[in-house]
């Protein structure tokens, strides 16, 4: 199948409470074993890159480019939808061109009039594509690719002016952070995601940022609040990183040739894929597609 735009399907997810996950790929065995796993769980999925994965595996052409033909290559039949993770205003104009089906512009940084004003144009030439469109209201706490946010909540009223924009999901802040969660992290806020969906109504699915290491049922009370999309991205470089220290720790690459790369990033691959299965089964979107 060829790749899709998100704006169906994640709108789906919102209106018979489940999520859709958004995981982000750094290469290509990453984004084998995404596909793989979504294949696998029958499941719609974005699979991102956000911009400093980008850079490193060459600019956005050659994302696009793999992406497109390994799920051609694969055989995924699942619908696939690439996305821009966390984008500059530049960085999601250039995507809109290059033929991403999804993209985040990440004002979250910007004064409000600003964020808005360039999500309003966003919005407007990516739609023009077809392309879908993310924005943010409230930065998201943590770290990631150098990008560091301080964790607010997102203002409800910020919250109706973006959505006003008619963008087709909606990050805000929950009290949620991006990489490994601190030991005194207090939760998710689920009163502040209340106040939000109150406000925005039924039509507006939300993003989860941040979602490796927040409690399964956090993410599922979440879900069923109106989170519509999960992003997960930490994780998954922890079970890969976990399964080749494994691997390594037990001497494999010492034998029978197993320093080839086809051996050594094998377990790694295979750990991906499984944590996109079970994450998938956490966020309800099994056999969605
Ligand atoms: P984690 O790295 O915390 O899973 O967050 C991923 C994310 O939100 C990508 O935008």
């Amino acid at each position: 199948m060829p790749l899709v735009r998100g704006t169906e399907f994640v709108k789906a997810a919102r209106k018979s409470g489940y999520a859709v996950g958004g995981f982000n790929t750094n290469n290509l065995e990453w984004t084998r074993a995404i596909l793989a796993g979504a294949q696998e769980a029958n499941a719609p999925i974005l699979i991102q890159t956000s911009m400093g994965a980008a850079k490193y595996m060459g600019g956005y052409k050659v994302c696009y480019d793999l992406v497109r033909d390994t799920v051609e290559s694969m055989n995924i039949t699942v619908p696939v939808a690439l996305h821009l993770d966390h984008g500059a205003y530049e960085d999601a104009l250039e995507c809109i061109e290059i033929g991403y089906n999804s993209v985040m512009f990440d004002g979250s940084h910007l004064p409000f009039a600003e964020n808005l004003e360039k999500a309003k144009d966003v919005v407007a030439k990516a739609h023009a594509k077809g392309v879908s469109v993310e924005c943010e209201v409230g930065t998201i706490g943590g770290e990631e690719d150098g990008i560091i946010g301080s964790g607010e909540l997102a203002d409800v009223n910020e919250c109706i002016q973006m959505a006003a924009t008619g963008l087709d999901y909606l990050a805000c802040g929950i009290g949620n952070i991006h990489g490994v969660y601190p030991e005194n992290w207090v939760g998710l806020d689920f009163g502040h995601l209340k106040e939000i969906t109150d406000a925005l109504g039924p039509d507006v699915p939300l993003v989860l940022h941040g979602g490796s290491g927040i409690p399964k049922e956090q993410v599922q009370k979440a879900i069923s609040m109106g989170i519509s999309k999960v992003n997960v991205n930490t994780e998954c470089q922890q079970v890969f990183a976990a399964a080749t220290r494994k691997y390594i720790e037990e001497g494999k690459d010492h034998d029978d040739k197993g320093f080839d790369p086809r051996k050594l990033l094998a377990p790694g691959t295979k750990a991906i894929e499984q944590l996109v299965v079970d994450r998938i089964e956490w966020f309800g979107s099994t056999n969605k597609a």
